[in-house]
């Protein structure tokens, strides 16, 4: 690899229901995003109540050529000025990742650029730093609808899991709650919504493994309890007042078992790196992020959250992922393969796999 400051990628984005592209440019200084092209899919999965991966699938094969192309023109770049293309490589719905990633070889083969093979979670990972300059190493609270993790991040590829939910993900909590509520999919910004100027005292929700040692999260009572009271209310400022309590719970299990990673973070860094991040599509909620901001705080900890735009499934962090990967000189063949499992911390995962293991080994 020629050693040079500034990488220029194409990042590419298929793992769930959103078709997303994006160019990047990434070096020592702040990362800039020339372009960032999502097509949601959301108004096909809706009627379903969630993703349905088949139709997932088809609609990226049919969306991924026009979004690449609007991801180049609106960074006014063309393919030779371009240093690489990097794409998800799972983990995600495998027929998703399967498309995105099979165009970027094609790129690849096709304008001899060197392919960076992402993965999702790595990208959630960096995405904060899309937003200012954020130095490793950082403590990582993952939150997203199919992840809920905290993370020693030490650099691109070195990351340690320090805990990860026993059961639900936080965003499929806030999910799977707002479905009870009666709210359109996705979930958890509708029920930010509905929980404006509601008051979060009114209802008492149970406080899983609070006090409990480990940062591990579990949210399965929480929405068996919220699902009891919701039965019986109809009024609006009822659910109003649930979906409030509902979010309060939530930010406040996200906050106690951060607080608690801290302490082994500061155990492996010392104090110098009192860094907190948190990403995902969990880091869009106001009250997570006012909840992680004052643990941060009081612990004497730097908070960041990226940029709204790139809470949520994105191009960008892909391909800022992939370009810090370029610039250590690791990239992938064009055999690379699209996994639907692929944890960041493969040692972990392997050895206390929390987050019910399938067939082919542990998923988060
Ligand atoms: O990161 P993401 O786009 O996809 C995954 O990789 O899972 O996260 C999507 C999740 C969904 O569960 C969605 O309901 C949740 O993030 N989410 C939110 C908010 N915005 C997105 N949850 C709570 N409040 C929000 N404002
Ligand atoms: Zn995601």
């Amino acid at each position: 690899m020629r050693p040079q400051q500034t990488f220029t990628i194409l990042g590419v984005e298929t793992s769930c229901d959103e078709t997303a592209a994006a160019v990047v440019q990434a070096g020592a200084g702040q990362a800039i995003v020339r372009s960032s092209v999502v097509a949601s899919q959301i108004a096909e999965h809706a009627p379903f109540g969630g993703v349905v991966p088949e139709i997932a699938a088809r609609a990226h094969v049919e969306l991924i050529d026009g979004v690449i192309r609007r991801a180049l023109d609106e960074a006014g770049l063309g393919w030779t000025e371009l240093d690489g293309v990097a794409a998800t490589a799972g983990p995600g719905l495998v027929g998703g990742v399967m498309v995105g990633l099979s165009a970027a070889k094609a790129i690849a083969l096709a304008r001899g650029l060197p392919l960076v093979a992402v993965n999702h979670l790595e990208g959630h990972a960096v995405s904060a730093r899309l937003g200012g300059q954020i130095d490793y190493p950082f403590l990582l609270l993952l939150v997203s609808g199919g992840h809920c993790q905290l993370l020693d991040v030490a650099g691109v590829g070195r990351c340690r899991r320090l805990g990860s939910t026993i059961d639900d993900a936080a965003g499929e909590a806030f999910d799977k709650i707002a479905k009870t509520l009666g709210l359109p999919y996705p979930g958890g910004p509708a029920l930010e919504r509905l929980a404006e100027g509601g008051d979060a005292g009114r209802f008492s929700l149970p406080r899983a493994l609070l006090g409990r040692e480990g940062c591990d999260f579990s949210f399965s009572g929480l929405k068996t309890a919220a699902a009891r009271v919701a039965e019986g209310l109809s009024a609006p400022e009822d659910r109003r007042d649930l979906a409030a309590a509902v979010q309060a719970a939530i930010a406040r299990q996200l906050a106690e078992r951060t607080e608690r990673a801290m302490s082994l973070y500061l155990a492996a860094h010392g104090g110098g790196d009192r860094r907190l991040v948190v990403a995902g599509g969990v880091a869009a909620n106001g009250a997570v992020r006012r909840a992680l901001s004052a643990v941060a705080d009081k612990a004497g900890f730097s908070f960041s959250a990226p940029p709204l735009a790139y809470c949520t499934d994105n191009a960008a962090m892909i391909a800022l992922a992939g370009a810090e990967r370029l610039a250590l000189g690791l990239t992938d063949g064009l055999d690379a393969a699209a996994r639907p499992r692929w944890p960041l911390d493969e040692a972990a995962a392997l050895a206390n796999p929390t987050h019910v293991p399938g067939r082919k080994g542990a998923k988060a």
